[in-house]
């Protein structure tokens, strides 16, 4: 049992039912997502911190123009006033998104990764102006992510592509799902694709730090199945999280998944955002060090690993040239976390923000080492060299990999030509 003996089908379209998942910002670059396109799968970009993404692929200043708007607040924990210009996010939007679709060159698909809990300090009108730009820019999909908003389809319900752009949803829970399901049955606009996430997977969880070893991932996609066949719904359902071999995709597919989508095996590949120091720590990581802390100011719980640099980030609020995840009305957990260190600073010592970290800049800088569980398990998936560091193998070895392997064997990549 293999998952090639698959295919995932949306729409008229037909795909081999491997989804690389998004993982911002810019961890799943555009070559990323291509590969899996190329190969008849399907790969997210990620629209975390787009014009941060943009000034470095393309040269433009959409960081250091917001900084210079708002230099003024640099030194106050007021960031109220402190807005995207939302010309500003739409032109980053359809740089980026046509930048990667104009590419395309397979029969897969290029998906855009929205997580709505980047609230931009606006979450409303910055999380239509991004989907509707990218919708102009011509993304296959749009899958929706941290903080399912009720409200969100109402945002595109009268762009042209709102029947034909892919639309899905990332859930935990059969709760959180039948909630979503109540707005889009009103608007006769379901998802295309349900994507069930459980416990392992990486970036931000719907499990807590102390919880999450109670859940796992088949009891919740199997609740699902039986959910959407209960209300007579059809719509293909997506485990994630975990899922570390072909055999084991293989075995969710022939439990009635419709695809799966991974992403911890990809972090390594050649193709990953990721500094190629960072893979080697992914690489190197045991399960000891891989944790849920409560770091992030989204709210959520998220997964990294604890040498992560961005856990001892004492850094000034970073707000006027990025300020991704200002709450509407310029809050921000880490603004008051700094601000409260720094006012019980006694003279002399360094300051220490304790608990939370500043996330954007952690997140722009690859400092926050975001992954999922079974990273520890990296080592498994590839060749060590004569300097004791670790092949990076192309996305396309791991594709194929999940794509053709059985019996819970991983192939490795070829190894690099000795010299
Ligand atoms: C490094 C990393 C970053 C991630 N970032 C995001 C993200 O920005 N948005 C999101 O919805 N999911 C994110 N995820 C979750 C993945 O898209 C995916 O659903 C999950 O990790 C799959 O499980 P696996 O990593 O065990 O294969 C991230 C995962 C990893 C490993």
């Amino acid at each position: 049992m293999k998952v090639d003996n698959f295919r995932l089908k949306l729409g008229e379209k037909e795909y081999v039912p491997i989804i690389i998942g998004g993982m911002g910002v810019n961890i799943s670059t555009t070559e990323l997502a291509l590969a899996a396109e190329r190969l008849g799968g399907i790969g997210h970009i990620s629209d975390a911190e787009n014009g941060y993404i943009c000034d470095r692929i393309f040269n433009t200043s959409f960081v250091s123009s917001k900084r210079k708007r708002y230099a003024e607040f640099s030194d106050s924990p007021d960031k109220s006033r402190v807005k995207f210009d939302l010309g500003e996010v739409a032109e980053a939007q359809k740089m980026y998104v046509e930048h990667t679709v104009s590419k395309k060159s397979g029969k897969g698909a290029i998906f855009l990764n929205c997580m709505e809990k980047l609230t931009m300090n606006g979450a409303a009108e910055t999380l239509k102006v991004r989907l509707r730009a990218a919708m102009d820019a011509g993304i296959d999909g749009i899958t929706l992510a941290a903080g399912l908003n009720l409200r969100t389809l109402d945002l595109i319900q009268d762009h042209p592509r709102f029947r034909d752009v892919k639309l899905g949803i990332i859930i935990s829970s059969v709760r959180a799902l039948s909630i979503f399901l109540k707005r889009a049955l009103k608007l006769e606009r379901l998802p295309d694709y349900i994507i069930v996430e459980g416990p392992l997977a990486g970036g931000h969880l719907g499990f807590g730090p102390d919880d999450w070893k109670k859940f796992d991932l088949h009891t919740i996609f199997t609740e699902v199945l039986a959910f959407l066949k209960g209300e007579g719904l059809r719509i293909p359902v997506i485990p994630a999280g975990g899922i570390f071999t072909g055999t084991d995709a293989a075995t969710y597919l022939s439990e009635g998944a419709g695809a799966v989508q991974v992403a911890t095996r990809f972090t390594i590949t050649k193709e990953s955002g990721l500094p190629d120091n960072v893979k080697q720590e992914y690489l190197n990581a045991k399960e000891e060090d891989i944790v849920i802390n409560m770091a992030s100011t989204t709210g959520y719980p998220m997964r990294m690993l604890r040498h992560s640099p961005t856990l001892r980030y004492a850094i000034k609020p970073n707000c006027e040239g990025l300020g991704y995840l200002l709450e509407n009305g310029g809050k921000c957990t880490y603004i008051d976390a700094y601000y409260k260190a720094l006012s019980e600073r006694k003279p002399g010592e360094p300051i220490r923000v304790e608990e939370k970290t500043c996330l954007c800049t952690g997140m722009a800088k690859y400092d926050c080492w975001t992954c999922g569980h079974t990273t520890y398990r990296l080592k498994e998936t590839t060749n060590r060299l004569q300097d004791g560091s670790w092949q990076l193998p192309p996305a396309e070895a791991v594709f194929l990999d999940y794509q053709h392997s059985e019996d819970q064997s991983i192939r490795l990549p070829e190894p690099p030509a000795a010299g």
